[in-house]
């Protein structure tokens, strides 16, 4: 559930028309519900209550300053897989103490950021990176908490891209080698082995293979505890799925009651990372159309919001709906490929679209509000959309729209 609906054949952003908020602001424009990030974070954390556990947020989802100052109020912790996400995390006022930071490339400048800041864990995923982290802790003098993500070997059912617990992905550590750098782990002085985690793909649609994922992890901590390694969290990673078009998501709960039979008695803090089920419907990008063209095989509208503002629909070909602000009834039904400005023939935000619009009309892509933002781009010198966040009545700009001096910043001509 969200907070954007029609009320009287117009969209609004909680209490306000999103056309009202197009004219102010411009377009391409997201737009997003406090609201609705509130509630889908606590619908997280309540699904998980009586259990000792930590919600922390993936930030690369959407990052905006005022998104994570918004879940951080409400006392989340934060998945991170950057130095920048880290910082954006403490610009917003969240606790370093509740950051995990996940990643396969971590660099030693990033390694020293986290140190300094005091996060809470590592998620490491490779032998080299624990000797890096090792070698750069000892040298400040500290030990960094420690959980290996493994790589459990499931089929997560999703998008090629956005699966990651195959044994062809890049991600984690093998099951079979982690339980020896565990031991190995263990006897390094800067490193203190607090936690285990995984993380099998995004946009999951089926539980088995978080459980399948589960007990795969779970017999690994059995494994460990006969070691004489004893841990004090398990981080179920994030990737439940949201309902683009006709797909029918997990809800947190049911989701929560499937895996708490494993969870309830291990005696373990539980860590979540979800991204996309917190931010997803929190977001909508609005765009307007800038004309109509066609010949006898296509017509195309052409809007103002292109794939580097939303990528989704050009990379991973995802569907994404898309419905006119104000329904209208002078318009006819037709359809449409909903195109952006960009010299590329895979930029296109919908295809064959039955729409009634016209020129000028406002559209809004729904479900924008993760991994929108962020993936977004420069290409073509276009300026990066603005962002706005409702809350009830008020609409407050969390990011001006880039200028043309912003895009040239840090150029130079030669001599
Ligand atoms: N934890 C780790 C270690 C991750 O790699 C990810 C996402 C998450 C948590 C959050 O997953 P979520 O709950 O959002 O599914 N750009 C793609 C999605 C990439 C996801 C990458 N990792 C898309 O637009 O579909």
């Amino acid at each position: 559930m969200d907070h954007f609906e029609f009320r009287h054949g117009e969209l609004h952003a909680e209490d306000v028309p999103v056309s009202r908020i197009a004219e102010t602001h411009g377009t391409p424009l997201y737009v997003y519900s406090r609201a609705t990030l509130e509630r889908h974070y606590r619908a997280f954390d309540e699904a998980l209550a009586g259990l000792d556990h930590l919600v922390c947020y993936a930030v690369k989802a959407n990052s905006n300053l005022a998104v994570l100052q918004t879940l951080a109020r409400l006392g989340a912790g934060f998945d991170i897989v950057s130095g920048g996400e880290l910082q954006r995390v403490l610009r917003a006022g969240g606790d370093a103490g509740k950051v995990v930071f996940s990643g396969i490339g971590k660099s030693e400048d990033e390694i020293r950021l986290a140190l300094d800041a005091g996060i809470y864990c590592f998620n490491v995923e490779s032998e080299y990176e624990l000797e890096l982290l090792d070698a750069t802790a000892r040298l400040m003098g500290k030990r960094a908490r420690i959980a290996f993500r493994v790589n459990p070997d499931v089929d997560a059912r999703t998008h090629p891209y956005i699966s990651t617990g195959l044994k062809n992905n890049k991600f984690g550590v093998d099951i079979a080698t982690a339980e020896a750098l565990y031991q190995r782990a263990a006897e390094m002085a800067g490193i203190e082995i607090i936690g285990i985690a995984n993380h099998i793909g995004s946009q999951l649609l089926d539980v088995s293979p978080f459980l399948d994922a589960l007990d795969r992890v779970l017999a690994l901590v059995q494994r460990l505890a006969a070691r004489g390694i004893t841990l004090r969290h398990l981080d179920v990673g994030g990737g439940l799925g949201v309902r683009y078009h006709e797909e029918k998501p997990i809800a947190p709960r049911e989701w929560a009651t499937a895996l708490r039979p494993k969870l309830d008695s291990l005696g373990l803090k539980i860590l979540t990372e979800p991204g996309r089920a917190i931010a997803g419907n929190a977001g909508i990008l609005v765009t307007r159309v800038l004309g109509i063209k066609g010949n006898e095989a296509k017509r195309f509208a052409i809007v103002d919001a292109a794939m580097n503002d939303l990528l989704r629909p050009t990379l991973y070909q995802a569907w994404m709906n898309i419905v006119p602000v104000i329904e209208s009834s002078d318009s006819a039904l037709q359809t449409y490929d909903v195109v952006g400005p960009i010299c590329e023939s895979g930029d296109w935000l919908g295809r064959d679209r039955e729409l009634a619009i016209a020129t000028d009309d406002l559209l809004a892509v729904r479900t924008a509000g993760a991994y929108g933002f962020t993936m977004a781009s420069n290409y073509n010198s276009r300026p990066r959309a603005a962002e706005v966040m409702v809350d009830g009545s008020d609409v407050h700009v969390v990011r001006a729209r880039e200028s043309f001096d912003d895009l040239v910043r840090g150029e130079r001509l030669l001599p």
